[in-house]
């Protein structure tokens, strides 16, 4: 692939843009300035940098971050910034997409693609991809509570019920806590749908109360306990996420 072609396709700006880049003199590979834009390279494995900043080839991008509260899952944030604000620009250039929402007040983890099909398998119903949500009631959780969660609540909108793969009450919160929430009482949960609200909602039907809200796995992916909130992460491939079935 032409070098020139690899900066377009990693985000670096417009064709004539990425050209300018190299012939400057900002790109590098190996730590030498590599300055023709029609070299060819091969990308598989390539790291690069632009300017300093060290960038890693990849045909599609798959990343984590640790979405901290008080950022929106929308290109089009009404009220507070957009998760995308947290990301660089080629990133944001090639136009990688939450895999399913997060309130803006729920922390935690969020994968980014550009990849289309695995937004849509994903998020789909049909796979159950499990879910792992930290949650911080105001009321202790019963047991009655949990097994109610496990059996399956109606919520207010859709008759059919939903439950949870698991759940089990946590003794105190000690997930992040939102600023002036008092002594909170912990659940976990396993959702492997992604229905509206569906946390908050569930908790609520139940007869409790979301106050904080962290998810920390999203299918074999668990939130790395080094990503600090706001912080993200380039992720190996779609296998980090669903391993292939182990063969019978
Ligand atoms: N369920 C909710 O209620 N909110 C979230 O952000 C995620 C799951």
């Amino acid at each position: 692939m032409k070098l020139s072609q690899v900066l377009y396709t990693q985000g670096f700006g417009a064709r004539r843009e990425c050209e300018g880049l190299i012939v400057s003199g900002f790109v590098r590979i190996a730590g030498e300035v590599h300055d023709d834009p029609f070299e060819e390279v091969d990308p598989h494995g390539l790291q690069f940098s632009v300017r300093g900043e060290s960038w890693p080839f990849r045909e599609k991008a798959l990343i984590v971050l640790n979405k901290p509260a008080g950022h929106e899952c929308s290109q089009k944030p009404k009220h507070h910034p957009s998760v995308y604000s947290l990301l660089p620009p080629p990133l944001r250039r090639r136009d990688v997409q939450a895999v399913g929402r997060l309130d803006e007040d729920t922390t935690g983890l969020l994968l980014l693609t550009d990849d289309g099909g695995l937004i849509h398998r994903w998020t789909s119903p049909k796979h159950h991809v499990p879910k792992v949500y930290e949650i911080g009631c105001k009321h202790p959780v019963s047991a009655e509570q949990v097994q109610q969660l496990l059996h399956g609540v109606t919520l207010l909108d859709d008759p059919v019920p939903v439950r949870a793969a698991a759940a089990e009450a946590t003794g105190l919160f000690a997930g992040p806590q939102p600023d002036g929430a008092g002594e909170l009482h912990g659940l976990r949960m396993t959702l492997t749908e992604g229905k509206y609200h569906q946390v908050k909602r569930m908790v609520a039907a139940v007869g409790n109360r979301v106050e904080a809200l962290h998810r920390s796995r999203y299918g074999a992916l668990t939130l790395p306990a080094d990503l600090a909130p706001g912080q993200w992460r380039w992720l190996d491939g779609p296998q980090v996420i669903t391993p292939p079935a182990a063969p019978q």
